[in-house]
């Protein structure tokens, strides 16, 4: 952690990545009795990162270089040094800086990735020395998607999420890969509520798509698509373009994605989306799983 961060650290400081991540398949296996579903995951991330700066400090708080980020208890990176502090039994008086370069309400696990780097960062700073699984658990806490973001390893994710399974025949695949974000984002609960009632927009393709042996898959487009079928219809768009082997929506949206053959065929998906679909899609090129 830390070695890919953009700028450089200043006196005190440590800073730290938080990679995004995508769901190169997402399966509902049903409605568990606590609220939660049952689900099964292939999860890798990106080169894609927010950057998380540690100061020591006189109490715990945060800061955020983006305007309209929540900086108060309600914030993951907040909710995550607490759930630090319960185990610790003291503050950790960090200040902890974000850098926002992941979007918010986007399936790509922004705020989870944010939260365990904390844990980590917390770990290492304070000497705590606290297990994988003590680590894990408070991550577990803190939301399914945590508990990847410990060891972003491409892995498997069952139970809610949060029993992660590293695979390691796929370690070593990579992708490039361009994300499509319209302005709108869709939040984890409505979309599993979205489930019930959902139906299949005609003319948009839901079949799993096989890329290197993967096969690529998410169940919750069916739910989130019957809401916003323009996410159906870009999709669907995206599939034309060439060199796509394959695209697909990440977790809950409302980012959509598309595996190339070549990198310079995301850049020209990602040109071609802003010019012929929507101006003010937010757009990324880069790599899934970098090796
Ligand atoms: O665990 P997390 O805080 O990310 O979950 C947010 C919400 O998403 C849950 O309260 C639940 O409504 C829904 N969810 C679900 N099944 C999962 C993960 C999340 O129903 N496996």
């Amino acid at each position: 952690m830390g070695t890919k961060a953009t700028r450089k650290a200043k006196k005190g400081e440590t800073i730290y990545t938080a990679p995004a991540k995508i769901n190169l398949s997402l399966k509902v296996l049903g409605k568990r009795e606590d609220g939660y579903h049952n689900v099964d995951i292939l999860m890798a991330r990106l080169d894609l990162e927010d950057e998380l700066i540690f100061r020591n400090s006189r109490t715990t708080a945060m800061a955020c270089d983006t305007p309209g980020v929540p900086t108060d208890e309600s914030n993951l990176v907040m909710k995550a040094a607490r759930e630090f502090e319960k185990a610790y039994g003291r503050l950790t008086k960090q200040h902890m800086t974000l850098v926002k370069n992941v979007p918010h309400g986007a399936g790509l696990g922004g705020g989870s990735a944010d939260a365990a780097v904390t844990l980590k960062a917390c770990n290492e700073l304070l000497g705590t020395n606290y297990t994988e699984e003590e680590l894990h658990t408070m991550a577990a806490a803190l939301g399914s998607d945590v508990p990847f973001f410990l060891n972003p390893v491409i892995s498997r994710c069952t139970g809610r999420g949060e029993i992660v399974t590293p695979v390691p025949e796929l370690a070593e695949w990579s992708s490039p890969i361009v994300l499509l974000k319209p302005q709108f984002g869709v939040s984890t609960p409505s979309a599993y509520k979205l489930l019930h009632g959902a139906h299949r927009i005609k003319g948009v393709t839901y079949n799993p798509q096989v890329v290197d042996g993967i096969k690529l898959v998410n169940e919750l487009e069916r739910a989130v698509f019957t809401k916003f079928p323009v996410l159906g219809f870009t999709k669907m768009w995206m599939l034309g373009r060439p060199g796509v082997r394959a695209a697909l929506m990440s977790g809950s949206g409302s980012t959509l994605f598309a595996l190339t053959e070549t990198i310079e065929q995301a850049r020209e998906l990602a040109e071609a989306a802003k010019a012929e679909l929507d101006p003010t899609l937010w757009t990324y090129c880069g790599y899934v799983n970098p090796q």
